[in-house]
């Protein structure tokens, strides 16, 4: 191996670590709280015949704390909060929230359960509906697996966007190593 393509590869490490470190600045500047994508790639939309449970399955899969933002993406297509006696009848007749602009962040700004339902004429009742359970502050705290993105049994499109939480200690380590090992390699 020649010195440059040593150097190279060494360039290489070091931009990677230095790709690292930004991503890091960049989720250290959100807060706590995750974002979640609904439905991952699938986004919000009518689901299959053969699986109309897919957004309840979906949430059931993820752990949502006050906070948290959910983000739905769809296309001619809109999403609704409503009571729990309209979630059950697909009532889209009054929304306690609605907006149909493609892309929609909900925040989930109290613990306990939220009712969503498409608004679009039928598709409620084809299944583009979900709940989401919003955990109490303390149920984190008390219980026996805490949320993270490494619970998220290796799906990341449903997985949380980031967590900053869970990325802090690898900054930490990259950050620390760039500190000792970047003014080497040059
Ligand atoms: C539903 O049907 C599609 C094909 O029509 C298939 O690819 C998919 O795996 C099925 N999903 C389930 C949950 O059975
Ligand atoms: C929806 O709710 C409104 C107001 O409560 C009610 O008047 C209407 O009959 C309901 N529609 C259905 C289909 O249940």
């Amino acid at each position: 191996m020649s010195t440059s393509s040593f150097r190279v590869a060494r360039c290489k490490a070091f931009l990677f670590l230095l790709v690292v470190v930004l991503f890091c600045a960049v989720s250290a500047l959100s807060v706590s709280s995750l974002d979640f994508e609904v439905g991952g790639e699938d986004g919000w939309e009518v689901p299959r015949s053969n699986n109309t449970q897919f957004y309840n399955q979906w949430a059931s899969k993820n752990r949502f704390k006050v906070d948290d933002i959910l983000v739905f993406k769809y296309r001619k297509d809109s999403v609704m909060v409503v009571t729990e006696e309209d979630y059950g009848r697909c009532n889209s007749s009054h929304p306690v929230f609605f907006d149909n602009r493609g892309s929609t962040e909900v925040k989930l700004d109290r613990p306990g359960p939220f009712y969503f339902i498409s608004g679009n004429a039928g598709h409620c009742q084809l299944g583009q509906k979900m709940i989401v359970k919003v955990l109490r502050d303390d149920d984190g705290a008390a219980g026996s697996s805490p949320p993270s993105a490494a619970d998220q049994t290796g799906t990341t499109p449903s997985g949380p966007l980031h967590h900053s939480g869970a990325v802090a200690p690898g900054c930490a380590v990259s950050t620390l190593f760039l500190l000792l090992v970047g003014p080497l390699l040059f």
